[in-house]
């Protein structure tokens, strides 16, 4: 007994360390790219796993035609990454291979498909999630989720922490067999007050004025106690912007409550409950297969799906019919990201006018269209306007 808690101690105390070295290099964060000033823009694309590279394919297409002339003139470079699939993860034994990064380190955005995560029990090498380490190494601390419904007057943008809370540590927990387990939950000053001010300069700049905080700060003490003060610190720098914090659980309700749900705007939350409460907002919209996510940082970006690689639909035969309208919303925001503002709202237009039209769609099932029917589509549409 006293061996596993002397280990214990032990490896918390590296731990801590570790964390707090983090936070002098989130103290020093590198500066913003000028998008207008850079020539090529570099945008590096990996498909991903599963129904990656079916839906990836779409918004492929999609993009080569938007930025066909920046293409030609070299503004833009697409440049493919094939290294992040499974596969290669697993031959190399690694999350995200050495080559890999060193290649999306070269990229000023990322457009990226799902990426498989190999379950604990599978039998084969237990990789952390590509995700939450693509977070990590390129300090995508911003995950920015838009929903919205006309119909019921939601329009809602998402501000969830990316890099710590529950993930950052997820998976350097400590056991003792038969007996218990812990996992650690880090909040920070630094990490805190820059996703807070991203919501908050979002919504000064987007004409919006309500941030909704998000926390559990009457359990979790501590971290969501740090967390929501912080918030609340930054917000003093924005007095025309009305604050409201909530405990994650009534949020989860009034999210599906028709005389709440207008109310809101952004939200600024860490990352579990963020990832949790996106993927119930994106339900409100259609579902996972409708809602784009955009990780930023302060150097790089990285555009995908907010769901994961489906290996479930892979496994019935329904890989064809994944919906590529969430990893195309992706596209939107990254075009948006990379100062093509122009570009991102002709396909959201075209977007909304197919969803409008309803002559194609894709629901995920063989009565629907096929993800490469919805593509073709979406480019006849993007060629009226
Ligand atoms: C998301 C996903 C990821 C997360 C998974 C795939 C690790 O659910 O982007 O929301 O938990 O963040
Ligand atoms: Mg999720």
């Amino acid at each position: 007994m006293e061996k596993y808690i002397e280990e214990a101690a032990e490896h918390f105390k590296k731990l801590y360390a570790e964390q707090l070295e983090r936070v002098a290099r989130m103290e020093q964060a590198g500066e913003a790219l000028n998008f207008k000033e850079l020539k090529p823009v570099i945008i590096g694309m990996c498909p991903g796993d599963g129904i990656g590279p079916v839906i990836f394919k779409e918004a492929e297409k999609t993009l080569k035609y938007l930025l066909k002339a920046e293409i030609e003139e070299g503004k833009v470079e697409i440049r493919n990454i094939d290294g992040l699939t499974l596969e290669n993860r697993l031959a190399c034994g690694q999350t995200i291979p050495d080559e890999v990064l060193a290649q999306l380190k070269e990229c000023h955005a990322i457009l990226k498909g799902p990426t498989t995560t190999p379950q604990a029990d599978s039998g084969v090498k237990n990789l952390e999630s590509a995700n939450v380490s693509l977070r990590r190494e390129l300090d995508l601390f911003a995950n920015v989720r838009p929903v919205n419904v006309p119909d019921k007057q939601i329009d809602w943008t998402f501000f969830r922490e990316n890099t710590e809370g529950e993930y950052a540590l997820g998976s350097k927990g400590v056991e003792m067999p038969g007996k218990l387990a812990f996992d650690f939950k880090v909040i920070t000053d630094a990490g805190t007050r820059r996703i807070a001010k991203a919501a908050f300069e979002f919504a000064r700049n987007n004409h919006k004025n309500h941030v909704a905080i998000v926390t559990k700060a009457n359990i979790m003490k501590k971290t969501d106690g740090k967390f929501l003060s912080i918030c609340k610190e930054v917000a003093a720098d924005y007095p025309e912007i009305t604050v409201t914090d909530w405990y994650v659980d009534i949020m989860s309700a009034n999210l599906i409550n028709p005389d709440m749900q207008s109310k809101f705007q952004v939200f600024v939350l860490p990352n579990l409950y963020g990832d949790i409460i996106t993927d119930e907002a994106a339900q409100l919209q259609g579902g996972v297969g409708t809602a784009g996510s955009a990780n930023t940082g302060s150097r790089y970006a990285m555009f995908e799906a907010i769901h994961g690689s489906a290996p479930r639909m892979i496994a019935e035969g329904l890989g064809d019919y994944a919906n590529p309208c969430s990893i195309l919303k992706a596209t939107e925001m990254l075009l948006r990201h990379i100062d093509m503002a122009d570009k991102a709202d002709k396909l959201a237009m075209a977007m909304a006018a197919c969803e409008k039209e309803g002559k194609v769609a894709v629901t995920g099932t063989r009565e629907g269209n096929t993800a490469a029917e919805y593509g073709d589509y979406l480019l006849e549409k993007l060629n009226e306007m």
